[in-house]
């Protein structure tokens, strides 16, 4: 197949009904984007998957939905309100502003990350290597200046300070905060995790690269409350689990590395990403963070409400250490699509598009297709009525079928069922596989169990 281009992903999204350009008819919102049909299936497929496979198939672990909008002091106590900047500088020749770590990353096409470093550092390391503008080619910035992300927005109708309030940056916070809410009323017993799945904002300045970076997205995140000196095999443990997690789905593993952070946060005794090869590069779609003590502690400072647990066998008492999982769910959707898009040459020369997508992310899992319309519809809608109470199905019934058969790979659809004949006089169908194209003969009582086990994640 053809290289795939970051373009080529962005034109299909939008032809196919995946993701459009948010408020397109008004000249759209930079690096904002809205998931259409399709899109939003698949999303919400990987946001159930996330939530079956960390929160309802592990032992001690808890999900909840908390507010995007919080106690400011929440923010000073975990370190944005001070330090969620990212390092800006402008061309001086053409006034285009840049992330100098971005500067740096690309220059060396991600062998040098700027995890952690300080201003001067990452100044001395453009000037040194005369890391130029990648708007105007030109080597003369501004100084390195902090620019934080978060978004403000003011409670109440007087737009004075004191009612400043912030769009949250990541959902973590919302687990800590609920951390003993959560122990207290699951009588929940160290080690167990609190995960949610919600939105997360950021100002971020920089081009997007598609849903890779947008101002607004989806976070999964988990947070695994351990005592402290079990918390390195926990580390292990979730980088381990979120990279089978992908495996799993079909994520092919040369696709996927581990980045160990070097110079790490503050808080952080040990950081890992999981990078895919996107068409534009390597790119995180996973963390695994060590946080320490770090949130709660810092929680238990500003709120003055211990965040003790106390252990009721040994009766000792200590604050959690916290290893953190996260999954942007934006750049998993981006990842999956790009991962599944193919373009196969059939034994006729004809060309194939085609999304090899898991079934279980799949946005139809089925398309009901009568043969003749004329002939089969009638059969086909009560088909399709039984069908779409299990499984999220899809009716066509205009064209050829050749050309239906096609309409469903692209979009990644499992399996057809198409109705003929044979359906009206002799109670079968024929069910066609997406990938092998092989088709088989089934009873419309045996179609339910095929399926289930079929589509079973
Ligand atoms: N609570 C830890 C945290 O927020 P992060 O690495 O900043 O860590 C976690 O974000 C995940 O959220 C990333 O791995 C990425 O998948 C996703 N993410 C972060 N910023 C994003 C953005 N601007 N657009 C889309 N996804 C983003």
């Amino acid at each position: 197949m053809t290289k795939l281009t970051m373009d080529k992903i962005v034109a299909f999204s939008k032809t196919h009904g995946f993701i459009y350009q948010g408020s397109e008819i008004y000249g759209g919102l930079a690096n904002t984007w809205d998931y259409g049909p399709l899109g939003v299936e698949l999303k919400n497929n990987i946001k159930k998957i996330w939530w079956k496979k960390y929160i309802q198939e592990r032992m001690n672990s808890y999900g909840i939905d908390a507010s995007i909008l919080m106690n400011p002091n929440v923010w000073v106590a975990s370190g944005h309100v001070g330090g969620f900047n990212d390092p800006l500088m402008d061309c001086k020749e053409c006034k285009t502003r840049h992330r100098s770590d971005s500067l740096i990353e690309n220059y060396t096409n991600g062998l040098v990350t700027a995890d952690g470093w300080s201003k001067e550092e990452m100044m001395e390391y453009i000037n040194k290597n005369n890391i130029v503008c990648p708007n105007c080619g030109a080597h003369n910035y501004t100084e390195i200046r902090e620019f934080n992300l978060m978004f403000k927005t003011h409670r109440g109708v007087t737009e004075d300070n004191k009612n400043e309030i912030y769009l949250r940056p990541e959902t973590a916070q919302g687990q800590f905060v609920n951390f003993l809410n959560v122990q207290r009323s699951l009588r929940a017993k160290i080690p167990f995790g609190i995960g949610q799945v919600g939105k997360a904002f950021r100002n971020e300045i920089t081009p997007g690269n598609f849903t890779f970076r947008t101002i607004e997205f989806e976070q999964m995140e988990y947070q695994l409350f351990c005592k402290p000196g079990t918390d390195d095999e926990f580390y292990e443990f979730f980088k381990n689990f979120s990279k089978d997690l992908f495996l799993d789905l079909g994520i092919r593993d040369e696709h996927l590395r581990y980045h160990d952070h070097e110079k790490l946060a503050h808080y952080a005794k040990a950081a890992c990403d999981i990078e895919y090869l996107f068409p534009l590069g390597w790119g995180e779609v996973n963390g695994t963070h060590n946080r320490t003590n770090f949130d709660l502690t810092q929680h238990q400072d500003h709120s003055k409400k211990a965040m003790h647990y106390l252990d009721p066998e040994t009766n000792e008492k200590y604050v959690p250490f916290v290893i953190e999982s996260t999954i942007g769910a934006d750049r998993a959707a981006l990842m999956f699509l790009c991962e599944a898009y193919d373009e196969e040459t059939l034994d006729n020369g004809e060309t194939r598009e085609i999304l090899h997508l898991h079934p279980a992310l799949a946005p139809y899992k089925v398309s009901v297709l009568p043969l003749i319309k004329k002939y089969h519809s009638e059969k086909a809608v009560e088909l399709f009525n039984l069908v779409n109470k299990y499984f999220s199905t899809s009716y066509d019934e205009t064209g050829k079928i050749g050309k239906r058969y096609r309409r469903q790979d692209v979009i990644g659809t499992p399996y057809c069922i198409t109705i003929d004949d044979e359906t009206t006089n002799n109670n079968t169908v024929t069910l066609r596989d997406r990938d092998s194209m092989e088709q088989i003969t089934l009873k419309v009582d045996e179609l339910i169990p095929y399926l289930n086990n079929k589509l079973f994640y």
